[in-house]
């Protein structure tokens, strides 16, 4: 298999600012506990680097959702397919989500969490894709503002639910989009 990419976000980079957020946040939770909450799947690889990165006692929950499928285009239904097992009330909550488009996503996992009443709730996000946004969503910090192109690798994957284990952030060139790997 083969696709053709430009190197978006290298992975030397993802790495700088994924330590460097993983200070801000041993600092702002410092004498806390947290309950990090990957959205999986895209954000696994993401949280993972993350929670090294951090120096404050973590658990880690799991929510998974599907918005996209196998399209190019958010079918705007979002679908739960894990829940969390263990009690959210009162409890710090950070999402990690590997990507913001039209903010559908994640607006519904806000949701959703709140609904248990944490102590408090932050969204960090490793990319954020402005000019899609159709619903706004509160984002305590993003990671890379990129343009409107098909990204793939570190964690999100590409045509036939491959490249997820693409070291670096890459943009499929315009042939590529529409193609599905066998
Ligand atoms: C991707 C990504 C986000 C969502 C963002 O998920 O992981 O969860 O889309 O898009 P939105 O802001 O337009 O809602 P996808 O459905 O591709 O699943 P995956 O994480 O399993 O790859």
């Amino acid at each position: 298999m083969n696709i053709k990419y430009d190197v978006l976000v290298s992975a030397q980079e993802i790495s700088e600012k994924v330590n460097t957020l993983g200070a801000e946040l041993t600092e702002l939770y410092s004498g806390e506990e947290v309950v990090v909450i990957p959205i999986l799947r895209g954000a696994f690889m993401f949280a993972a680097d993350l929670i090294r990165a951090m120096d404050v006692p973590v658990r880690v929950e799991f929510l998974g959702v599907a918005s996209y499928g196998e399209e190019t285009v958010s079918s705007g239904e979002v679908r739960l397919t894990l829940d969390t097992s263990f009690p959210l009330h009162d409890k710090n909550i950070l999402i990690v989500e590997d990507i913001v488009d039209t903010g559908l996503t994640l607006a519904y996992i806000q949701k959703l969490l709140q609904s248990r009443k944490p102590k408090s709730i932050r969204s960090v996000v490793l990319l954020d894709k402005p000019s899609r946004r159709t619903v706004e969503v509160d984002l305590h910090r993003t990671l890379f503002t990129i343009p409107d192109k098909f990204v793939v690798g570190y964690g999100l994957d590409g045509p036939g639910g491959f490249w997820r284990n693409l070291p670096d952030i890459v943009a499929l060139r315009e042939e590529m989009e529409n193609t599905h790997s066998e």
